[in-house]
C-alpha cells in the first residue's frame, strides 16, 4: 500500500505577507502578526502555508523583485522572527513553503548592481546582456508586463533582457555560477527547516539564445485592447491566447527547463520530506512523475468564469489521464494574481452558496488543494478608486498605456487597470468589523485600502462566532476531509457523466461502482475500504438522483443542508438547491 506524503494530504493556504496580519501596527503585514495568527490557521485546519515572497525587495512587483534571497524584508521582521515563525508553525503541525523567484532578481540586487557596473565585471554574464541592432534593441520582443523586453543601459552601452518589468532583470541560467548561487540560497532555507518552495514563473527562465524576432501581427497594447474586447467571448479569448503564444514564442517554455528542474529536484532531495510546486499548469513539469516537481497547479480548471459540472468533468478527465504514473494532482481556484474566488465565480445572487460549493470541490477532488488567504471569509475583489492608490505596477502600466496609446477615457482606463491589475485581490485581511478591518490600528494608513465590506460580516471575528458563516463552513469541511481518508487518498470515479446541474463522483477503491467496494479490501490509493460519494448540486434546482448502486446505502458524512436520518437510499437521493452532500458508501446489511 502506498503511504501518502504530507504534501499530498495537507491543505495548503497561501499567505500574502504584506496583507495577512500586521503585528506592529505600521499598515503592513509581518511575521509578528503571522505568529499571532497561527492558532487561527491551526483551527482552520490547514496543514501547510505557502508564503508569497518575504525577502527584502524594492517592491516594484510587490515582492516578486527580490533583492536578497537569504534575507527577510525589514517591514516583515528579521531572520530571527522568521525562525520563530517557522518553529511555531512546525509545533502546530503546519509546514511552511517559501516562494522562490528564479527567473529574475530586482535591479537593486547586488548581483545586478555589479553586473551592470562594467562589461568585464565577473557578474556581467549573470544576466542577459546583448548589443543593440540597427540603433535599437537586439530584437522585437516584448516584456510580458508591457513595453519592450530590452532596456538600454548607457553606462556600458548594452541592453539587458527582462521578461517582466525592467526593474526585474532576467538571470542568465546558462551560467553555472547563477545556478550555484541560487542552489546555495535554496539550501540556506532548507537547512533552516523550510519544507519546500513554490517556484515562481518557471516557464520564462530560458530564452531562445538566437534571439529571433517574434512574428505576432499586433503590438502588445493592441493585444491588451483586444483582451478587453474579448473579455466575455470564448472565441475571442482563444484567439488572444494564440496571438500571445506567437508573441512570446521564443521567451517561454524553452529547452533546458526540464533539466534545470531535475537539477533543483536533486538539491531538494538531499533533504528528507521536502517538496516543490511550480507556478505552471504544464504537466510536463512533473517529469516522469518522480524526477521534477512534486506538484504543478491545475490552472486549466481556473480558466473560466463559471465552474460548471461539465467544465469540471472535462478538466478532470483530461488532467488525471495526462499525469505520469506516480504524479499527484494539485487544485486551486485563486491566488495573489487572480480575482478573488468569491467575486470571480459568483453569480451575484447565490455567491455564498457557490463559494461553499467551490470549497467543497477543492476539498473533494483528487489532489492537494491550495487556498488563498481571505477566501475563507468570502473576501471579494476591491476595485481601487484612483490610480494613485495602485501598488501593482502592472495596473499602473495598463492605465497609462491605454490612456496614452489608445486614447481611452480615464474612467474606463481605471476600470481596465482594475480588471488586469492585481491589487484588488491583495487587500489586507479583514480580521474584525473595526477600523482598518482590524488589520491595523485606527488611524494607520494600510499599504492597500481595506475593503469596507468588513462591516458586512466579511471579517474573521464575527464569522468565528456564527456557526452558519462561511468561515465555520470552511472549518467544518476541512475537518471532514481530514477525517475521511477516501477524500484524500481515494481514486476518483465520475458518475452521471452527462448531468449539467450537478457533479457526482466517488472517491475510494471502487473500480466498478455497480459492484461497489468490498468491505475491508485494501487498494492502491492506500485506504482500506472507505469509499465516499460526493454530490455537488451546482444549480438552484432540487434534484432526485439514482445512483445505480443497489446493494449499497450511503451513510451521511456531511451535508450543507439539514437531512432527515443518517442513512440515504441511493436509488432516490434528493438534493436541495446548491446542496453539498458527502456520504460513505456501505453495503446493505
Ligand atoms: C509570478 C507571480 C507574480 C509576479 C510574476 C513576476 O507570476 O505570481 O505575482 O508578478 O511572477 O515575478
Amino acid at each position: 500500500m502506498q503511504e501518502l506524503e504530507w504534501w499530498q494530504k495537507a491543505v495548503f493556504y497561501q499567505i500574502y505577507p504584506h496583507s495577512f496580519a500586521d503585528g506592529n501596527g505600521d499598515g503592513i503585514g509581518d511575521f509578528y502578526g503571522m505568529i499571532d495568527r497561527l492558532d487561527y490557521l491551526q483551527e482552520l485546519g490547514v496543514g501547510a502555508l505557502w508564503l508569497s515572497p518575504h525577502y527584502p525587495s524594492p517592491f516594484f512587483d510587490c515582492g516578486y523583485d527580490v533583492a536578497d534571497y537569504t534575507g527577510v524584508a525589514p517591514e516583515h521582521g528579521t531572520l530571527d522572527d522568521f525562525k520563530r515563525f517557522l518553529n511555531e508553525a512546525h509545533q502546530r503541525g503546519i509546514r511552511v513553503i517559501l516562494d522562490l523567484v528564479l527567473n529574475h532578481t530586482s535591479d537593486q540586487h547586488p548581483w545586478f548592481i555589479e553586473s551592470r557596473s562594467s562589461r568585464d565585471n565577473p557578474k556581467r554574464d549573470w544576466y542577459v546582456w546583448r548589443d543593440g541592432k540597427g540603433g535599437g534593441p537586439p530584437n522585437n520582443w516584448y516584456s510580458g508586463f508591457g513595453g519592450p523586453a530590452w532596456e538600454y543601459d548607457p553606462a556600458t552601452g548594452q541592453y539587458y533582457y527582462h521578461y517582466f518589468f525592467k526593474q526585474q532583470p532576467d538571470l542568465n541560467w546558462r551560467n553555472p555560477e547563477v545556478k550555484q548561487a541560487m542552489w546555495d540560497a535554496v539550501r540556506f532555507w532548507l537547512d533552516l527547516g523550510v519544507d519546500g518552495f513554490r517556484l515562481d514563473a518557471v516557464n520564462t527562465i530560458f530564452e531562445d539564445p538566437a534571439l529571433p524576432d517574434h512574428a505576432a501581427e499586433m503590438s502588445l497594447p493592441e493585444l491588451y485592447h483586444q483582451a478587453l474586447q474579448a473579455a466575455s467571448s470564448e472565441a475571442g479569448q482563444a484567439q488572444l491566447v494564440r496571438q500571445t503564444e506567437v508573441m512570446f514564442q521564443y521567451q517561454r517554455e524553452q529547452p533546458g527547463m526540464h533539466e534545470l528542474m531535475q537539477e533543483l529536484r536533486t538539491v531538494v532531495d538531499e533533504y528528507p520530506d521536502r517538496m516543490l510546486v511550480g507556478e505552471t499548469g504544464e504537466i510536463a513539469y512533473y517529469g516522469d512523475g518522480t524526477n521534477e516537481l512534486h506538484l504543478a497547479f491545475n490552472f486549466p480548471l481556473m480558466k473560466t468564469t463559471r465552474i460548471t459540472p461539465t467544465w469540471v468533468r472535462a478538466n478532470q478527465q483530461e488532467r488525471l489521464s495526462a499525469l505520469p504514473p506516480g504524479a499527484w494532482p494539485c487544485n486551486t481556484l485563486g491566488n495573489h494574481d487572480s480575482p478573488r474566488v468569491y467575486s470571480r465565480y459568483g453569480d451575484g445572487q447565490n455567491d455564498d452558496a457557490l463559494a461553499r460549493l467551490h470549497l467543497a470541490l477543492m476539498l473533494t477532488l483528487r489532489g492537494t488543494p491550495f487556498l488563498y488567504n481571505g477566501e475563507e471569509i468570502g473576501m471579494t475583489d476591491l476595485p481601487l478608486e484612483d490610480i494613485s492608490q495602485f501598488r501593482d505596477n502592472l495596473g499602473v502600466w495598463v492605465y497609462h498605456t491605454v490612456v496614452n496609446e489608445l486614447g481611452m477615457p480615464p474612467a474606463d482606463a481605471l476600470a481596465y487597470a482594475n480588471y488586469l491589475g492585481r491589487d484588488k485581490c491583495r487587500t489586507p485581511m479583514q480580521w474584525a468589523n473595526a477600523p482598518n478591518g482590524g488589520f491595523s490600528p485606527a488611524g494607520v494608513r494600510t499599504w492597500l485600502p481595506v475593503n469596507p465590506n468588513d462591516a458586512q460580516s466579511v471579517n474573521v471575528a464575527e464569522q468565528l462566532d456564527d456557526p452558519d458563516s462561511l468561515l465555520s463552513f470552511y472549518r467544518r469541511m476541512l475537518r471532514v476531509r481530514k477525517q475521511n481518508p477516501a477524500l484524500i487518498a481515494g481514486d476518483y470515479t465520475v458518475l452521471h457523466e452527462e448531468a449539467e446541474d450537478y457533479l457526482t463522483f466517488l472517491r475510494g477503491s471502487v473500480a466498478d461502482p455497480s459492484t461497489g467496494p468490498s468491505a475491508g479490501s485494501g487498494h492502491a490509493s492506500g485506504q482500506a475500504g472507505q469509499t465516499c460519494l460526493v454530490v455537488l448540486n451546482m444549480s438552484d434546482q432540487a434534484h432526485t438522483l439514482n445512483f445505480d448502486l443497489d446493494a449499497h446505502t450511503a451513510e451521511l458524512v456531511f451535508s450543507s443542508h439539514a437531512r432527515g436520518g443518517d442513512s440515504d437510499d441511493l436509488s432516490q437521493l434528493t438534493l436541495a438547491p446548491f446542496e453539498i452532500y458527502i456520504g460513505e458508501i456501505k453495503r446493505k446489511t
